[in-house]
C-alpha cells in the first residue's frame, strides 16, 4: 500500500506514479524537477516532442473562438482542413477521414465501415474478419477481438467477437525458418493466409487487418519485402478489403507519412491516431477510399456509427497544426536520417551484447528483443519480468522508453521499443542509446544476480 492513495485508478493499482508538470522537447519534467528523456513519445505519440509552441498557439486560437459544436448540427473549420490536409493528394486513394478520439474507436469505425460497405454492396455474408496473433489494434471490445496480444485478449475472451480469427504474423525473427528465403517465407505466409480464406469460406471475409509494422506487441517488426504485395493480390482476388493499423506506426513515424507508402499496397481502409495529434490532443481517424463511401452515399447515405466527440474542433485544430509543422519543418526528412542514425547506434551498442538477439526497426520506430541465449533466440524466463526491470532502471536513469514482455507469444519474450519524437537531435538519440545501454545492463546484472550466475 502506498502512504497515500490516489483516487485516479493508474495503471497500477499498487502504486501512484509521479506527477509530471512540464516538457521542454524531448524532455518532460517530473514534480521533483527531474528531467526525463522521452525516448518513446509515451507510446509512440509525442512526434513533436512536448509544448511546441506552435501547437500550443494553434489550440488557444481555436479554444477561444469555440471549443465544441456537436457534429449532428455542425461542421467546423479544423476538421475539414485537417481533412483537405491529409486527403488532398489522395494517397493511395484514400479520400475521407472520420475523427474520432483515439486508436481504438478509429479501429472500430474501421471494422464497423468494412461490414456496412458489404451490406451495400449486397454482400451480407461478408462478416468475417482475418488478423494476425501477436498484434494490438486496441483495447475496447471489437478492437480487442481483432488483435492477436493474447495476454491482453485473455481475460476478456468470452467477451470476444468470434468474427475474428488470426493468421501467423511476418515476424522473421521469430516466425522464419533458418532453412527458409524471405522469399520462401513470404509465400508460406501468404499460402496460410489464402488457406485461411478457403477455410471460412472466402465470400464470407469483409477484410484482413495489419499493422504494417507492428507495435508494442511484438516491438517494431516490419514484414519481409512482398509480403504486403501478396496480402493485398489475396484481398482483392476474393472480394475483400484490406485495412492497415497504422495507428502507432503511421503520420511519419517510419519517415514516410505512411508506413505502407513503403510497402506497394495502400489500403481500402486505415486506422491513424498517436502522430496525428502528437499528445497535444485526443484525436484519431479512419481514412477510407473514394469507392467505399461512395457505395454508402449512395446506399442508405449514413455511416450508421457515431460518438459524441467525433470531429472535436479543438482536437482537430491541434492535429492540423502538428501536421503543417512536420511539412513545414521537413521532419520526415530528419525522421529518415536520425532513424540511421538510431539503428547504427543501436548496432554498435547491441549488435554484439549476449542478451540482444535483433535490432530492428524502420526511421524512428526501433527496437532491440533480448534473448537468454543468441544462438537458440531462447526468451528469458518470463517470471524475471526482465522488461518491467530495464523499464525502471531506464527512468531511474532519467530514460522513458517501452519495453513490453509477450514478444514470442504474449508471454514470453521481452523487447524494448524506442520511439523518440521526430525533433531529436543527433546528441539525444546518443544519449538514448547510452541510457538504454545502461539501463539494459543494470537490469541483466540483477537477474544474473538472482540466478547466482556471476557473469
Ligand atoms: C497499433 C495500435 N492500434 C490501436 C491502438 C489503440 O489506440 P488507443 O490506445 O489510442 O485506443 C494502439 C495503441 O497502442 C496501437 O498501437
Amino acid at each position: 500500500m502506498t502512504a497515500r492513495l490516489s483516487r485516479v485508478l493508474h495503471r497500477s493499482l499498487r502504486e501512484t506514479p509521479p506527477k509530471a508538470v512540464g516538457g521542454e522537447g524531448v524532455w518532460l519534467i517530473a514534480e521533483d524537477g527531474r528531467r526525463i528523456l522521452d525516448a518513446s513519445g509515451g507510446a509512440a505519440v509525442s512526434c513533436l516532442g512536448h509544448q511546441h509552441p506552435r501547437v500550443l498557439e494553434a489550440i488557444s486560437r481555436q479554444a477561444s473562438q469555440l471549443a465544441y459544436a456537436h457534429t449532428a448540427f455542425f461542421s467546423s473549420e479544423p476538421a475539414e482542413s485537417l481533412a483537405d490536409h491529409l486527403l488532398g493528394h489522395e494517397p493511395g486513394g484514400l479520400a475521407y477521414a472520420y475523427f474520432v478520439s483515439g486508436g481504438s474507436e478509429a479501429i472500430e469505425a474501421s471494422i464497423k465501415l468494412a461490414r456496412q460497405y458489404f451490406l451495400e454492396r449486397g454482400e451480407p455474408a461478408r462478416q468475417r474478419f482475418i488478423a494476425r496473433r501477436q498484434s494490438y489494434h486496441g483495447n475496447t471490445l471489437g478492437a480487442l477481438a481483432a488483435g492477436g496480444n493474447a495476454w491482453r485478449r485473455e481475460p476478456y475472451a468470452p467477451l470476444l467477437s468470434s468474427a475474428f480469427s488470426h493468421v501467423r504474423p511476418a515476424f522473421a525473427y521469430r516466425e522464419k525458418r533458418d532453412n527458409e528465403s524471405e522469399a520462401d517465407f513470404v509465400a508460406r505466409l501468404a499460402a496460410e493466409l489464402e488457406a485461411e480464406f478457403q477455410r471460412l469460406g472466402s465470400d464470407t471475409i469483409a477484410a484482413f487487418i495489419a499493422e504494417p509494422i507492428v507495435g508494442a506487441t511484438a516491438g517494431c517488426v516490419p514484414a519481409p519485402p512482398g509480403y504486403f504485395r501478396a496480402v493485398r493480390e489475396i484481398c482483392d482476388r476474393h472480394g475483400a478489403l484490406l485495412i492497415f493499423d497504422e495507428v502507432m506506426c503511421g503520420m511519419g513515424r517510419t519517415g514516410t507519412t505512411h508506413a505502407w507508402e513503403q510497402e506497394d499496397a495502400a489500403p481500402d481502409i486505415q486506422a491513424i491516431a498517436k502522430g496525428l495529434g502528437g499528445g497535444y490532443q485526443p484525436i484519431g481517424a479512419m481514412l477510407a477510399r473514394g469507392k467505399i463511401i461512395d457505395a454508402v452515399r449512395e446506399g442508405s447515405g449514413a455511416f450508421q456509427h457515431g460518438h459524441t466527440y467525433l470531429a472535436h474542433p479543438l482536437a482537430c485544430a491541434a492535429a492540423l497544426e502538428v501536421q503543417q509543422v512536420i511539412r513545414d519543418e521537413k521532419l520526415l526528412d530528419r525522421v529518415k536520417e536520425r532513424g540511421k542514425q538510431l539503428e547504427q547506434r543501436l548496432t554498435e551498442r547491441f549488435g554484439n551484447h549476449r542478451h540482444v538477439g535483433d535490432i530492428r526497426g524502420r526511421g524512428l520506430f526501433q527496437a532491440i528483443e533480448l534473448v537468454a541465449d543468441r544462438q537458440n533466440r531462447k526468451p528469458f524466463d518470463p517470471g524475471l519480468k526482465l522488461h518491467q526491470k530495464i523499464k525502471a532502471a531506464a527512468f531511474a536513469n532519467g530514460l522513458a522508453c517501452y519495453p513490453a514482455g509477450g514478444t514470442l507469444d504474449g508471454r514470453s519474450g521481452d523487447h524494448v521499443m524506442l520511439a523518440p519524437p521526430y525533433i531529436a537531435t543527433s546528441d539525444d538519440i546518443d544519449m538514448i542509446v547510452d541510457r538504454l545501454g545502461s539501463a539494459v545492463d543494470s537490469a541483466l546484472q540483477s537477474i544474473n544476480h538472482l540466478n547466482g550466475d556471476a557473469a
